[in-house]
């Protein structure tokens, strides 16, 4: 250790010398990007767009040695139309310190001529970080009047754009920030490798339409944690191509709960060696669930919840693979997305449904391997008021669970 710890600060002083001081060496091969010295205001009025592009291309074209910092500086607002922010960066990490403010536009027509897909988007940066205590707004409620159900694709009037998005970042750690209230989905992570979400603030009020917090999808190596989730919408939600998924620490609520999906719309989706552990539900919608839509194929094996708490949830636990938002031209359909090897473990809290666990699978395909350990929900109404659990076509083994959930069996 200490040989390399004096290696180490020879190849510094080595690759300094003008440094006098320690403090400067630990800032060795170290750039800073303030983004007010490319000429951004922090006004909160004028556009910062192009200022924080300009100190982006300068950051992610310096040298290939050592890091860039983009700073954006505390107790400034800064005004961004919808900008995005493109690698291959040169040096190996690039991260952005936001200390202060970013807002959206106020006007839906600042938004005419972009791309409605998203309005900050990373993309193929490696060794990115984006950490801080600033905040991002990104001014929903004009967009959440007439917005969509069910999240239809991009093109449809009532489409509104994801806050962030990061998209094939490998290694990439988002950490401390605050963000409220998005036109939809708060943060997108999808085709990224060795990510971690972490200490993170997100809220949006319990009526804003499809304002997921996280949003994980063809992803894998991912940690979220430590982070306190309130929006509108599912707080976490995973989708297909997703594996290796740890969330822990999670505080959701109002929301929608977690969500495994919806998977299979339309297609094959897979997602395994998922687990969720010691996250707390308050008031949400659904508590933990997996849900697939008629019709799909591929698997969602290998996921596990274990120490949830529930406070006065609506539908604890589900498997819904019925799921079908509009309820309008539901299909009914022999193939679904097989779901196998989930476990519920260490589960207790309160219910404002008397049905505490609905597991609703495919007729035609079976769930199998649902495990049920240590699992005790009551009502949140009255303290006596009885509460049951309900499946269909669903397979495995209980023990320790209240209420009983004689119907599932192997
Ligand atoms: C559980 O999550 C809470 C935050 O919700 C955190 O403070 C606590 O340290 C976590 N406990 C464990 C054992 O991970
Ligand atoms: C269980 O979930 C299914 C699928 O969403 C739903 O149709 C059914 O009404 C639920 N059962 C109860 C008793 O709530």
């Amino acid at each position: 250790m200490q040989v390399q710890l004096i290696i180490l600060l020879v190849g510094m002083l080595s690759t300094t010398l003008a440094s006098t001081s320690l403090s400067r060496i630990s800032l060795v091969s170290t750039t800073i990007f303030d983004v007010t010295k490319f000429g951004a205001k922090g006004d909160g009025k004028s556009d910062d767009s192009q200022a924080f592009v300009k100190a982006w291309k300068a950051a992610c074209q310096a040298q290939r040695i050592g890091r860039s910092i983009i700073v954006i500086p505390a107790r400034k607002t800064f005004l961004l139309k919808p900008v995005s922010f493109s690698g291959p960066c040169k040096p190996s990490r690039v991260f952005v310190q936001v200390s202060g403010n970013i807002v959206g536009p106020a006007k839906k027509s600042d938004w005419s001529g972009y791309h409605l897909d998203s309005w900050l988007s990373f993309s193929m940066v490696n060794g990115l970080t984006v950490s801080g205590n600033g905040r991002i707004d990104g001014q929903g409620p004009m967009w959440w009047k007439n917005a969509c159900v069910g999240n239809p694709p991009p093109g449809t009037t009532c489409h509104a754009p994801v806050a962030l998005m990061f998209k094939r970042c490998n290694n990439l750690r988002l950490n401390g920030l605050t963000h409220i209230n998005s036109p939809r989905v708060h943060i997108t992570v999808t085709t990224c490798k060795g990510v971690i979400l972490s200490n993170l603030h997100i809220i949006a009020p319990e009526t804003s339409p499809n304002t997921d917090g996280i949003n994980i999808a063809s992803s894998t190596n991912v940690n979220i944690r430590d982070s306190i989730i309130g929006t509108g919408d599912d707080c976490i939600a995973i989708s297909g191509g997703s594996s290796n998924i740890k969330i822990s620490g999670i505080m959701c609520g109002p929301g929608h709960g977690i969500s495994i999906g919806a998977l299979g719309k339309g297609g094959v989706d897979v997602v395994e060696n998922i687990q969720v552990q010691n996250c707390t539900m308050t008031k949400t919608l659904a508590g933990v669930r997996i849900k697939s839509w008629q019709g799909g194929r591929g698997y969602a094996r290998k996921i596990s919840f274990k120490a949830i708490k529930f406070d006065a949830v609506y539908n604890p636990i589900m498997i819904d693979q019925y799921y079908c938002p509009t309820q309008k031209d539901c299909i009914t359909s022999t193939s679904a997305v097989k779901i196998s090897d989930i476990s519920f473990i260490g589960i207790a809290g309160t219910s404002q449904m008397d049905n505490v666990v609905n597991l609703s699978c495919s007729k035609s395909v079976a769930c199998t391997n649902i495990v049920m350990d240590s699992v005790y929900i009551s009502s949140s109404v009255t303290p006596k008021r009885k509460v049951f659990g309900t499946c269909i076509n669903a397979h495995g083994r209980v023990s320790h669970v209240k209420p009983s959930i004689n119907c599932l069996k192997p």
